[in-house]
């Protein structure tokens, strides 16, 4: 299975893309997990990445779209690929369309999970994320036990000032991707107001329908 995770920042990508990957037996990309992976190590291109991610603006294409396209390359992404935060913006789609048709492969989904604008900035605020395992935590919907509150981060661009800008850019750059797939017939909308197990059983009925 190939498939794209879309939403607004937020709407629990990254939580419902945990949840899936194992059912599914395949890799989860994050564009957002590898920028900050890129921003901690130093790298250039994660020097480069750090001034748009704070202010929760987009990174460029030219950018992104040469990370995310040598990552599916890799074996590991042979047995299919759970894309989250990618694409992101209409020629990120189109350039993914173009690599993956070269190679002859589809994409099998594309989930949209809808959470009302209103929702977002609580939990994005909210999150936090432990750097040991991955996990994400929301400090009223899912909170961390105790013993380790203390390693917990809580993501730069997590501010209610950058979720508003964030949000903002979701709805000029990333919102025109859902109109491309929809026309390939791959979209698939779940709404993502309910509990996460709630929204990773809908999830899991429509791309097994
Ligand atoms: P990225 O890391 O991709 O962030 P995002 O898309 O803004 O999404 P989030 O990670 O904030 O939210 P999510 O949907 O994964 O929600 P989560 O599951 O954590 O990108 C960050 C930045 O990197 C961008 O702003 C940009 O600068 C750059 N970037 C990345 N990709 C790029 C690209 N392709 N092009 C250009 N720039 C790029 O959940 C959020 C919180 O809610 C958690 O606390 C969680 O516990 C809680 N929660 C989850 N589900 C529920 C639920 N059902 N009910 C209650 N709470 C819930």
């Amino acid at each position: 299975m190939r498939m794209i995770l879309v939403g607004p920042p937020g709407a629990g990508k990254g939580t419902q893309a945990a949840s899936l990957v194992d059912s599914y037996r395949i890799t989860h990309i994050s564009s957002g997990d590898m920028l900050r992976a890129a921003v901690k190590e130093g790298t250039k291109l994660g020097n480069e990445a750090d001034g748009y991610m704070k202010g929760g603006k987009l990174v460029p294409d030219e950018v992104v779209i040469g990370m995310i396209l040598e990552r599916i390359k890799k074996p590991d992404c042979e047995q299919g690929f759970m894309l989250d935060g990618f694409p992101r913006t209409r020629p990120q789609a189109e350039a993914l369309d173009k690599a993956m048709t070269e190679v002859g492969v589809k994409l099998d989904a594309v989930v949209l999970i809808e959470v009302p604008d209103a929702m977002l900035e609580e939990r994005a605020v909210g999150r936090r994320s432990d750097p040991e395992t991955g996990k994400i935590y929301h400090l009223k919907y899912n909170p961390p036990p105790k013993d380790i509150e203390g390693r917990l981060v809580h993501r730069k661009d997590d501010t209610a000032e950058a979720v508003k800008t964030r949000v903002t850019k979701y709805h000029s750059e990333t919102a025109p991707i859902v109109p491309f797939y929809e026309e390939k017939g791959i979209l698939k909308r779940v709404d993502g107001n309910a509990k996460p197990d709630e929204v990773t059983q809908r999830i899991a009925a429509v791309l097994n329908s």
